[in-house]
């Protein structure tokens, strides 16, 4: 039975903490990698339970979590906000942080110096968007000791302002833009590239050509591994469902309903009920009273 099957192995899932080693390994030996996003603590043991491999603190986390309309505004301390309270719920998985706009782009120092926060802050990895464009910044990061996550393909912190939310690689010469980006990422060093909206042809030829770990989103099932935004999956953000999501369940219908009926409960007198109250020991009630008729 597959379900029984998932769950025992499951079970057999050590509690090492993940490395960059392990990452790398799982494309050797050709295990899928699995990698969600988490912005809290709560969210964060569940899917380190689950045997998650990697927690993306994502940059999605202004939009889902904050209510910005993309990831444009979310800044460091918010970010480092969501990375230190994932941090205290993960034991097992790998924690990449990821750098928001703003916080790498206006020189390489900065880039260093904001990744460091993560880092401090109890990520293992940061993860910043583009390709040859911001090799220097990658190279300064992974120089002070730092694990990079590439990101290319779709780039929603800069995509947004040029062509809005669109399949990347479709043509010849789009393609070959974004082979020579990951070719330049891996000889830079990042541990593994999550590849964003990119058409499936290319996301395979990339991932059977470079050395470490493709992460698809939206880019088709020859990817090492593949992430989603947690709340997509749930069903919990309902703003914009991407064709790439799947909904492995419902959760903001059932939050709604709940929280509609503890309204209504509330409103009708039908909560708290006798099991849900306090009481004082009847001595201290005759006390109390006897206290009150004497005036104190
Ligand atoms: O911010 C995010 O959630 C991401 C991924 C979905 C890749 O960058």
């Amino acid at each position: 039975m597959q379900g029984q099957e998932d769950i025992n192995n499951h079970a057999m899932i050590n509690t090492k903490k993940i490395n960059v080693n392990d990452i790398l390994l799982m494309k050797q030996e050709k295990r899928k990698i699995s990698v969600l996003t988490a912005y809290d603590y709560h969210t964060a043991l569940l899917c380190d339970k689950a045997g998650v491999d990697i927690l993306l603190v994502g940059d999605s986390a202004g939009m889902v979590m904050l209510g910005y309309p993309n990831t444009i505004p979310v800044n460091m301390e918010e970010m480092l906000l969501f990375s230190r309270s994932v941090s205290r719920g993960t034991k097992r998985a790998m924690i990449v942080g990821d750098m928001p706009f703003g916080s790498y782009q206006s020189n390489v120092q900065e880039g260093v110096e904001n990744a460091i926060h993560f880092i401090k802050a109890g990520c293992d990895a940061v993860k910043l968007e583009g390709g040859i464009e911001v090799i220097d910044t990658i190279k300064a990061i992974i120089n002070a000791g730092i694990p990079v996550m590439g990101h290319i393909g779709l780039k929603p912190q800069t995509s947004i302002l040029w062509s809005g939310y669109r399949l990347q690689a479709k043509t010849k010469d789009s393609a070959l833009k974004l082979i020579s980006d990951a070719k330049a990422l891996v000889q830079t060093g990042v541990f593994s590239i999550v590849l964003e909206m990119v058409a499936s042809e290319v996301a395979e030829l990339i991932s059977k050509n470079i050395s470490v770990p493709t992460i698809g989103i939206g880019s088709g099932s020859s990817c090492d591994g593949q992430v989603l935004v947690l709340h997509d999956l749930l069903g919990i953000y309902e703003d914009i469902k991407p064709k790439f999501v799947k909904r492995y369940a419902e959760l903001a219908k059932l939050i709604f309903e709940a929280i509609l009926q503890y309204n209504n409960d509330v409103r009708y007198g039908r909560f708290p009920e006798e099991q849900n109250a306090f009481h004082m020991s009847q001595d201290e009630i005759k006390e109390l009273y006897t206290a009150l008729e004497n005036g104190f």
